[in-house]
């Protein structure tokens, strides 16, 4: 028989060492999800799938599922902590939802207008960051950048390049371009590489295109992430590799 756990009191089959996330995927369900992606190994960094097991808090994209687990998601409790984490985000970068081209596709805003944050609550931090033009057919505005390592990710397993990394400690921490001069024209990324298409936010963005689908008929301008989520059939990206070892089935991005 397969075995269950509860998310929020409905029981959601899994397969032995799926993750909730993974798992809550499958069975059509929505967990608030930033850094996670079924393509890739989940790391855990933005909290923001983080899930109830009994006391204890924990990310849904790492937490391994148990038969009989009874799992608190969409709680006001939970709901009020992600919205602090987001918060916090937009605070900590420069993010100018109305003058950003991936406004209506971009999962920061979606799951803000999910957690009904009505306000940063937080100073700006502002910082002072690069836009990096140099490249043809792609500009990076790290601005926006989350964090997430998904760009990271896709260009070092699945465009086999490694043209992002992860650089400097706590509040130093910064996305760089692996190329001796720092900019994105110097490495062979090209604008059909997975990471071209990954980042969840508005960092990666693929010239002349800004606007071929027009703001109010946009993915998330249509529905909720969340009910957007659940009707997306889960779709792997192709020349994915094999998928995470805790992975279940995809969706896009
Ligand atoms: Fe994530 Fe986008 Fe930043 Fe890459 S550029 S770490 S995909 S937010
Ligand atoms: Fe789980 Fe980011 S989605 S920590």
């Amino acid at each position: 028989m397969t075995p269950v756990f509860l998310l929020d009191g409905e029981a959601i089959p899994f397969t032995p060492g799926q993750t909730i996330m993974a798992a809550a995927r499958a069975a059509g369900r929505y967990i608030p999800h930033l850094c996670w992606h079924p393509d890739f190994r989940p790391h855990g960094s933005c909290r923001l799938c983080t899930v109830k097991a009994g006391e204890h808090f924990a990310a849904a994209c790492t937490l391994v599922a148990r038969e009989g687990m009874s799992v608190e998601s969409r709680t006001a409790e939970l709901d009020d902590k992600r919205r602090t984490l987001l918060q916090m985000l937009f605070v900590e970068g420069n993010h100018f939802c109305p003058s950003c081209e991936k406004s209506g596709a971009c999962k920061l805003q979606a799951s803000a207008y999910e957690l009904k944050m009505m306000s940063p609550h937080f100073d700006h931090f502002f910082p002072d960051r690069p836009v990096d033009a140099s490249h043809p057919d792609l500009l990076l505005d790290f601005n926006r950048c989350i964090l997430c390592e998904l760009c990271v990710s896709a260009s070092r397993d699945v465009d086999g390049k490694n043209v992002f990394a992860i650089s400097g400690r706590g509040i130093k921490t910064h996305l760089i371009v692996n190329s001796l001069s720092g900019q994105l024209a110097d490495t062979d990324m090209s604008l059909t590489d997975h990471a071209a298409g990954v980042c969840p936010v508005g960092v990666i963005l693929k010239k002349r295109r800004g606007f071929a689908v027009p703001i109010g008929e946009r993915r998330y301008d249509k529905l909720p992430i969340s009910a957007e989520e659940e009707a997306s059939p889960p779709t792997r990206l192709p020349n994915a590799g094999p998928p995470p070892p805790r992975g279940g089935p995809s969706e896009a991005t």
